[in-house]
Formats: structure tokens, C-alpha cells, sequence
């Protein structure tokens, strides 16, 4: 049975002055779940959002929100954004020494674990841990900035993870996410290769005809494609 596709938009494009308000317009939309792109100035040159703001906008609405941990420590930094109300940690192998014990360690605070690749990461990388995941991220641009445009070049590798995913017997358990220049002309090709969670900032907040119209077509897309 394939995994149902779920739009999750990133709110990296967000007005940071009324996030309350951006995260129930989002669930309003119709979205799936809402990441946050958590930045911490070293593993990628932004800054973004601590725990307390994430916190103070999850009273907004009801909607999962997964933290995408784009820092060098997420062993330290983890259980706050649990306490935070995030459902879903994901975490970059590159920052990750122990990556297995890692994973464990989230799951052990009570939410789902994930585990990213950025695009020069092989699909290997994963291998051994699939079992302990719910969600594989596989980056369609270099982490740190919205944006930017999206690599073609990771459909292969979305196609491979889905692959290693069946293989594994975790088709039921296990979700395939992109992030990184998702829009109407590339959500398609990232569906078709195998992705069934997409990401969106840009893509969203610069349509013109608003973010219900903007989540409804990316959804339209992304099943057409794989109808
Ligand atoms: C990169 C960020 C972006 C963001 C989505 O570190 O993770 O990919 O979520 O950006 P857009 O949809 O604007 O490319």
C-alpha cells in the first residue's frame, strides 16, 4: 500500500512576527504537519528558531510539527525540542557521530525519530538504521537557506531510499520526504521517484491565489503523479 502523500510546509518564508497566526492559517490550508527548519548557525550559516518559539506557536494549532534539526549538536539540543511540542525530531547524518544511539535516544524521549541526507550524502548511509526511523529526508538543496533550486539530480537517490525502504519491509512504516525547491513544475518528479512527504516554503507563501489554493495543487501534483 503506498504511504499517503502529506504536504508539510516549511514556515522558513513566514512573517516571524505573528508565527501564531502563520501556523493556523497553515492548518487552515489544509496541510499534513508543519516542519521547522531549526538552524543553528553552524552546521548551516542561519540562525532560526529555539525551542520557546516553537513552543509558543504550537497553541496555535493542532497540526503535527516535526523539528528538521539542522545543527552539529542535535544530541543536546533534542529533548527540548521535544518538550516543545514536536512529534518528529529529524536529525542530519553528517552531524551525527553515533547516529544509531542518536535515533534511539529520540525515540526514548517519546517521539518519532528521522534521520536527513543532504545531497552528497549516499542513500547508504542509512542502511543500518532504517528500522529505528519513521521518516527518511532526503535534501533537495544544500540545507541553511528557502529558495534555492531544486537538484534534479536527487531523484535517483529518492528512488534508491524507497527502494532500500520496501526492501527492508518497512513500506508501512517508513516515510520519504524532500525538501528544498519543491514547487508545481518539480513536486511531480519528486513523487514519481518516491517521495510521499514533500516540503514546501517558497512554493506556498508566492502563490498568489493563497496558501489553500498553494497546498491543494501541490497535492493534486504529487497524487497525479503517482496515480
Ligand atoms: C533548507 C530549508 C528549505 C525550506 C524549504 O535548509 O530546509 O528547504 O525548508 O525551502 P523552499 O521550499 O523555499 O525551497
Amino acid at each position: 500500500m503506498p504511504r499517503p502523500i502529506q504536504i508539510a510546509p516549511s514556515v522558513l518564508p513566514a512573517d516571524f512576527a505573528r508565527l501564531g497566526d502563520e501556523v493556523a492559517a497553515l492548518e487552515a490550508a489544509g496541510v499534513d504537519l508543519i516542519q521547522w527548519d531549526v538552524m543553528d548557525g553552524q552546521f548551516v550559516p542561519n540562525l532560526t528558531f529555539g525551542p520557546d518559539v516553537i513552543a509558543a506557536a504550537r497553541e496555535h494549532c493542532s497540526v503535527p510539527f516535526e523539528a528538521h534539526l539542522m545543527v552539529l549538536t542535535p544530541d543536546v539540543m533534542a529533548q527540548q525540542y521535544v518538550d516543545a511540542g514536536c512529534s518528529r525530531l529529524i536529525v542530519h547524518v553528517e552531524a551525527c557521530t553515533h547516529l544509531h544511539r542518536t535515533l534511539a535516544n529520540i525515540a526514548s524521549m517519546g517521539a518519532t525519530a528521522a534521520v536527513a541526507l543532504n545531497p552528497a550524502t549516499p542513500a547508504s548511509a542509512v542502511a543500518h538504521v532504517l528500522d529505528l526511523v519513521d521518516l527518511v529526508l532526503v535534501m533537495t538543496v544544500n540545507p541553511g537557506f528557502g529558495g534555492q533550486a531544486y537538484i534534479a539530480s536527487m531523484e535517483p537517490k529518492i528512488a534508491e531510499l524507497r527502494s532500500m525502504i520496501e526492501t527492508a519491509g518497512l513500506a508501512d512504516a517508513v516515510d520519504l520526504e524532500v525538501d528544498g525547491g519543491i514547487g508545481p513544475s518539480t513536486i511531480g518528479g519528486a513523487a514519481a521517484a518516491g517521495a510521499n512527504v514533500l516540503v514546501a516554503g517558497s512554493a506556498l507563501y508566492r502563490d498568489p491565489d493563497g496558501l489553500e489554493h498553494a497546498v491543494a495543487q501541490l497535492r493534486t501534483l504529487a497524487e497525479s503523479a503517482v496515480a
